[in-house]
């Protein structure tokens, strides 16, 4: 049985192909089928005098999406993309469909989502899943090649991570567990154990706005860093997200442009590295100066924002609009991040943490920073955000037995395949996406 990926090295021979009939155009003497087998697209052609006339006259009807075996001659052909097509000699019908419920003309993204099981067949999400699978390799390769360990944390857990309120519960035996919002927390104790560990798996996040970057359940990379700062640790997100860009770029640029109509000019900026480093005083001053100057009313009431604050989404757009490549900002105010973060010792008002924006207003893709390693400021910050130190215990044992500087981040999969493919919202960039308002299929 032939692959169509593999089908450049069978030209003249007779072949059996394995499939389901997406499209079909036709004419008196021939009908034109496009075959899909998974691993390609293929046009396959019947010629009225060349095949018996009831297979002629059955293809001419079958339903789309039928799963068919066809037989046939590999022959060149300059006008396809592949280079080849079949001309067929029969046609098995494995299976007749029923009347295909995705047409040709427009469906709106709920009904797409509805369908996402059909829809996945489409050539468009093929790019969107595949580029998802490549950068998935292209990160994995990059840490395994320097020399992290794959330290898998656990998904069900006793506290939170990225505070209370986007946990999601589960009864536990007669207590509650969480489903975990990010592995960070167990990677430092895989950082103390073996100088530097990843995890790569889904977390959750019980996320009450519907935004278009917002899963309730996605996958995040997390790298964590024994013996590292801040600033080591935007280097190391800096040569990661290049290297990961370049890969998949590699690979997949041409159905970039050509299947999603991307144009891959940000992508290729990035893959050169050289990203700007932004403090967030600086950035805040960036944002004051666009809200100043900013004439249309919507946007400039969403570009207000004093000093202290987090970002909002438009906030990123708006900022990253001004480079071509992703920027990092760092430096954040103690008060608005998440617990574990390092107080600066320079300026007790800041946390040692950063953000990764991508360009062209895809926003936050990365976001991490040094932890802090004194005892007694870690304590401090358990009480003052009311987390129970019983719960802590085994993470406070970490700054008592060899303590290092630390660093990590975590990179939202999600956020990044949209990035990279151009796409409006995270929904497309997952085999079955959880929102808010949806759980099926
Ligand atoms: O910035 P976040 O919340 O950072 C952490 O969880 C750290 N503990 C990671 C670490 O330092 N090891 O999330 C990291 C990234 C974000 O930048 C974003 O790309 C993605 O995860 N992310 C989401 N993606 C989709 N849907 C959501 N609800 C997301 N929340 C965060
Ligand atoms: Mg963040």
């Amino acid at each position: 049985m032939v692959r169509i990926e593999d089908i450049a090295q069978h030209e003249g021979s007779d072949i059996q192909l394995r499939g389901w009939m997406f499209n079909r155009r036709g004419s008196k003497r021939f009908i034109f089928m496009q075959i899909r087998d998974g691993s390609g697209f293929i046009q396959a052609v019947l010629n009225r005098e060349e095949v018996d006339e009831t297979l002629f006259d059955q293809i001419k009807r079958l339903p789309l999406e039928s799963s068919v075996v066809v037989t046939g001659t590999v022959a060149a052909d300059t006008r396809s993309k592949l280079g080849f097509e079949l001309h067929v000699k029969g046609v098995e019908v494995v299976h007749s469909a029923e009347e295909y419920p995705i047409g040709k003309k427009e469906h709106g993204p709920d009904f797409l989502m509805q369908h996402r099981h059909l829809w996945i067949r489409s050539r468009r999400q093929h790019v969107v899943l595949r580029v998802r699978h490549s950068l998935v390799k292209a990160i994995r390769d990059y840490f395994d090649s320097r020399g992290f360990l794959l330290f898998d944390s656990p998904l069900l857990t006793a506290n939170a991570c990225e505070g209370t309120s986007t946990l999601f519960e589960t009864p536990y035996f007669g207590k509650m567990a969480y489903l975990s919002q990010s592995g960070q927390l167990y990677q430092e104790a895989g950082a103390m154990a073996f100088g530097k560990t990843y995890c790569f798996g889904p977390t959750f996040r019980a996320e009450k706005s519907a935004t278009r970057r917002h899963l309730t359940e996605f996958w995040m990379i997390e790298p964590e860093v024994a013996f590292a700062d801040n600033d080591d640790n935007m280097d190391l997100a800096e040569d990661f997200m290049a290297t990961i860009i370049g890969e998949v770029l590699d690979k997949h640029g041409d159905e970039l442009r050509e299947v999603l109509g991307r144009d891959t000019t940000a992508l290729e900026k990035t893959a050169e590295g050289g990203f700007p480093r932004i403090s967030y005083d600086e950035a805040i001053e960036t944002l004051q100066r666009l809200h100043a100057e900013c004439e249309d009313p919507e946007t400039k009431q969403h570009l207000a924002i004093e000093w202290g604050s987090d970002f909002g989404g438009r906030h990123e757009t708006e900022l990253t609009k001004l480079y071509d490549r992703p920027i990092q900002v760092y430096d954040w105010p103690y008060a608005v991040k998440a617990f574990y973060m390092k107080r600066s010792e320079r300026d007790p008002r800041l946390a040692r943490c950063v953000d990764m924006l991508a360009p062209e207003g895809y926003g936050e893709i990365i976001g991490g920073g040094q932890r802090e390693d004194n005892l007694e400021v870690r304590e401090a910050a358990i009480d003052h955000h009311q987390l129970d130190p019983a719960d802590f215990t085994w993470f406070t044992d970490l700054r008592r037995y060899g303590s290092v500087p630390h660093a990590g981040f975590g990179l939202g999969l999600e956020r990044t395949v949209a990035w990279v493919c151009g796409l409006q919202h995270v929904r497309e960039t997952i085999p079955f996406a959880r929102t808010i308002d949806r759980l099926n299929p």
